[in-house]
């Protein structure tokens, strides 16, 4: 197994190289304008070992084949396919080698230059690829145990924040945020920013970030990025300054929760109102420690205009009920 682990990282290094090469060659330029219009630099482009897969439909295989690996090893890598016949998993796409901490390719993730569907491929989970157990981009990131690490949803939004200086960003591989993730941020700090799109799928993906992250010991905030939909888009219209900006006024993970809860009611109707106020105090119950919960209670209180009297009464009786 360890034998087969090392062959396949040998493979992946080989696979990243070559499109690398790809994108510098004559053929790979589509893809070299593609990542150069949407404001990466050759530095970064380096930094990150991005890369181009060609049109052609078997030419990684046939490069493999060549160096003398065999078919039972390489379908192990899943960089290839397997109906009608072999091909490249990813071709006419740019490619994004995804590493482990080591700075070693345990997978890939392949962005069209277009329109077509599926945006985006990625590497099937693998002997190496554990997609529950790694953050795109965490090889690159300076992380410091009093500062913060911003976890994001994508390859570009970890990409455009590092070109703009923020090296603490890293990505969940656009699977939700797993357990295993979360412990692996917290070996680096103790606070994270969640930098999630602002679009609904992304609000549900924070929502449910938020309680893994805070059982794994993080204290959590969350960036708001309106009116832009990812941190991407945001520092191309406004910059690293104003991204700057919404980091310093991230909001409490909790008050963001609440937020997001609001939303849902419409609190002129007082029947909505009340339904809203007993949500609240069904979350502010959660928090055990009398000062703590008092804070919150006074933070919501004071944010969405409720009575602070009434909800201690609300919050007391629920406490009671258990
Ligand atoms: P998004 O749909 O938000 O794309 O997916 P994006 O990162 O903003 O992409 P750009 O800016 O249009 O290039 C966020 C992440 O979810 C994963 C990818 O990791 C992507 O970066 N994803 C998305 C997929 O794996 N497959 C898809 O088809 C789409
Ligand atoms: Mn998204
Ligand atoms: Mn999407
Ligand atoms: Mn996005
Ligand atoms: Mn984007």
């Amino acid at each position: 197994n360890r034998d087969l682990k090392a062959k396949l990282l040998e493979i992946n290094k080989i696979a990243a190289t070559y499109y690398y090469h790809q994108l510098k060659a004559e053929n790979g330029k589509i893809g070299l304008s593609y990542l150069q219009k949407r404001g990466l630099s050759d530095t970064t482009i380096n930094r990150f070992g991005l890369g181009y897969a060609g049109q052609t439909g078997n030419a990684l295989y046939q490069y493999l084949k060549s160096k003398g690996y065999d078919d039972a090893l390489l379908k192990e890598t899943g960089l290839f396919t397997y109906e009608r016949g072999i091909h490249d998993k990813f071709w006419n796409r740019v490619m994004f080698p995804i590493m482990d901490i080591n700075n070693k390719v345990i997978g890939f993730g392949g962005r069209v230059m277009g329109d077509a569907k599926p945006k985006y491929l990625n590497s099937p989970e693998t002997k190496l690829f554990d997609k529950s157990r790694n953050l795109y981009g965490l090889n690159a990131a300076r992380i410091s145990r009093k500062s913060n690490m911003i976890i994001c949803e994508g390859y570009m939004d970890v990409i455009s924040l590092h070109q703009a200086g923020f090296t603490q960003a890293v990505a969940s591989l656009g699977t939700a945020l797993t357990p295993g993730q979360a412990a692996l941020m917290k070996r680096y700090t103790d606070n994270v920013l969640i930098t999630y799109d602002s679009d609904a799928a992304g609000v549900k993906a924070a929502l449910r970030a938020i309680p893994i992250l805070k059982e794994a010991g993080l204290t959590t905030k969350v960036i708001n990025m309106q009116p832009y939909k990812d941190p991407d888009e945001f520092i191309k219209a406004l910059g690293a300054e104003a991204f700057q900006e919404r980091i310093d006024k991230a909001e409490n993970s909790f008050m963001y929760e609440i937020g997001v809860l609001e939303k849902e009611y419409d609190r002129i109707d007082p029947a909505e109102s009340t339904k809203f106020e007993r949500e609240a105090a069904a979350k502010l119950v959660t928090f055990r420690e009398k000062l703590e919960r008092e804070n919150y209670m006074r933070a919501v209180c004071d944010r969405f205009h409720i009575e602070l009297q009434g909800m201690r009464e609300l919050v007391a009786s629920l406490g009671s009920k258990e």
